[in-house]
């Protein structure tokens, strides 16, 4: 049922007779009214308005097309080992790598088809297929693509760059000089920042829309992570820069290359690529004249429009303003991550046959299973594993591209684990928020350790019992949520992170969850099964089955992984022709 618009519009005067003016307020109401209820769904139109869909690819008409050559044989590290801290062989920076890079991250994956519609699919999820990220290079000059530097937008449709403005060395020089702490950024660095136009996910979801967003954000993310360690190459978050540097750097304030102020797109990250297996320290140190000469430089290209009509969702153009991101000064003074860095210690399976494959075969096959097939079980090996790849220090292969600490758990409803009892568990990602946990869930959780769960792994039983019924119920009835192995609620410490760092917060939260899923993504394929991205959940019912009762912790995101059930009606295409 979703809500009516004279309710919507009764809730929208309330609430602009007393606005807030703090944007915490702000992100704080806009969370509350997306929650989804039993009895009401966040606000969103009652029907799709298929006149305004937009399109999924955006492109800049006019500017430069670089064609990115397909790679030929899949050349990647073994998946399991590269999880397990394999280092990977360094290759050089080039167009076929950068195009390697692009095609394990952000490609299209392949185009499906049925009864005369066709769509496409991309290696990193979206909620609704929708692809709000977009994804912006910049770099110096890069051996057969390009003699001068520059900054370009990847467009996935035919897996090609298009140049929207070309650097002078000197401002790629002034640009990138200062990020790295510990001297000069090496040579074959690049820099790649994300964006999102909300428009594309609130045409269909409404208000709630801007937190799916971000989960997206946080895929590409992971996704973008683990293609540059494919290379052999680092991928670190820049986690001081502004939203108003990021947009200048990219271009995206340009209004007159943006024919709808609807669609335009919105800073999310901007991080630094580098050659090598070390973790490099980086900060933003921005060198305002540099980004102004950039800014007055020769742009190329106007961005394509999307959608005839739009209707308009002022809480997403809200809570967007009140989450900008100013300038932070990082806190990496007394970060332990770096020199920590451990792989986890949990044995894989001797009888896993899927050891040998590659991670680019794993990272292209991912799709997220349309149904469960509620039989599917695995080994609780298999289960120890796929967690302990979800911790930030047990896989820093993915979780070193960032520096801040866990916030976000998993609650788990476990299923089908052999050797594991069905239950309500929770896997802690910082061990340091046990107590708080423990004091602020229900009184009648046991807290108990599985037997033969590994030291390492923080992984507690709640409550035995079968959870399919009410996950599957808390999961907007879903039966991907019951019918799979386990699946989860990811709870994130959510109001003293906001209090403490700013409104901006709330992005990176739903980013970490989305790092997160991406993760089990591969995991399930790595592990022979399938598993869903699950944005649709009942936010306080969720919240009161684990006794939380304010808003300390907050579930973001659902997620499942289990046995799949194909759609036979489905045909599946070839992501690129040959002839593109
Ligand atoms: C943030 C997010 C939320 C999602 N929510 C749901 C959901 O509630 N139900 C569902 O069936 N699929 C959900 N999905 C899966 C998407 O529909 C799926 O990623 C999209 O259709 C693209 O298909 P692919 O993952 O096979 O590439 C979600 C995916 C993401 C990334």
């Amino acid at each position: 049922m979703m809500i009516t618009k004279k309710e919507s519009a009764k809730y929208d005067s309330a609430v602009a007779e007393t606005d807030p003016p703090d944007p915490l307020v702000t992100v704080f109401d806009y969370h509350e009214r997306t929650k989804h209820h039993f009895h009401r769904f966040a606000n969103a139109l009652d029907a799709l308005d298929w006149a305004s869909q937009p399109c999924p690819f955006r492109c800049y008409q006019g500017a430069p097309e670089i064609l990115l050559p397909l790679p030929g044989q899949d050349t990647t590290p073994n998946y399991e080992p590269f999880f397990a801290g394999q280092p990977a062989a360094l290759q050089p920076l080039n167009r076929s790598t950068i195009s390697a890079f692009f095609y394990y991250s952000l490609a299209l994956s392949a185009w499906k088809s049925c009864f005369g519609n066709r769509w496409s699919l991309r290696v990193n999820p979206s909620s609704g297929n929708l692809h709000p990220t977009e994804c912006y290079l910049i770099a110096d000059t890069i051996p057969e693509l390009s003699e001068q530097p520059g900054i370009y937008h990847y467009f996935p449709l035919r897996h090609q760059l298009e140049c929207r403005a070309s650097l002078e060395q000197s401002n790629w020089r002034a640009i990138t000089s200062g990020l790295c702490y510990d001297g000069q950024l090496p040579k074959g660095s690049f820099l790649v920042a994300l964006t999102s136009i909300h428009w594309r996910e609130s045409w269909k979801y409404g208000e709630r829309a801007f937190r799916y967003c971000q989960h997206d954000c946080g895929h590409a993310l992971a996704a973008v992570r683990i293609a540059a360690g494919l290379m052999g190459w680092q991928l670190t978050l820049i986690e001081g820069i502004s939203d108003s540097d990021l947009a200048r750097l990219v271009g995206i304030d340009r209004n007159d290359d943006f024919p709808s102020r609807q669609e335009r797109e919105a800073p999310d990250l901007l991080a630094v690529v580098t050659p090598g297996n070390s973790e490099l320290r980086v900060r933003w140190a921005p060198n305002q004249i540099a980004l102004s000469d950039v800014a007055n430089g020769r742009w190329q290209g106007k961005a394509n429009l999307l959608s005839k009509s739009h209707h308009s969702w002022p809480w997403i153009d809200k809570v967007a303003l009140a989450c900008y991101k100013p300038e932070t000064i990082d806190l990496l003074e007394g970060c332990s991550q770096l020199s920590d860095l451990s792989y986890a210690k949990i044995p894989l399976e001797k009888s896993n046959p899927r050891v040998n494959i590659n991670a680019g075969k794993i990272i292209r096959q991912r799709r997220s299973a349309l149904d469960m097939d509620g039989e599917t079980r695995i080994s609780k090996a298999t289960f120890y594993q796929i967690l302990s790849r979800t911790l930030p220090e047990q896989n820093p292969r993915l979780f070193a591209a960032t520096t801040w600490p866990a916030c976000v758990h998993l609650g788990l409803f476990v299923h089908r684990v052999d050797g594991v009892s069905p239950g309500l568990y929770l896997l802690l990602r910082d061990l340091a928020k046990v107590e708080q946990l423990q004091s602020l869930m229900s009184m009648d959780f046991i807290w108990q350790k599985p037997l033969d769960c590994p030291e390492n792994l923080p992984l507690y039983c709640l409550h035995s019992a079968d959870t399919q019924e009410v996950a599957k119920i808390l999961s907007c009835h879903q039966s991907i949520a019951s019918g799979g192995v386990f699946s989860c609620a990811m709870l994130a410490e959510f109001e003293q992170p906001l209090r403490q760092l700013g409104p901006w917060c709330y992005r990176r939260l739903f980013w970490e969850a989305g790092m997160i899923g991406q993760m089990l993504y591969l995991e399930a394929e790595a592990k022979g099964i399938r598993a869903t991205g699950i944005g649709c959940f009942f936010d306080d019912p969720v919240h009161q089955l684990f006794g939380l009762k304010d808003r300390t912790y907050q579930s973001l995101y659902h997620f499942t992984m289990g046995g799949p059930v194909e759609d036979m009606r489905l045909e599946t295409l070839a992501a690129y022709s040959a002839a593109r």
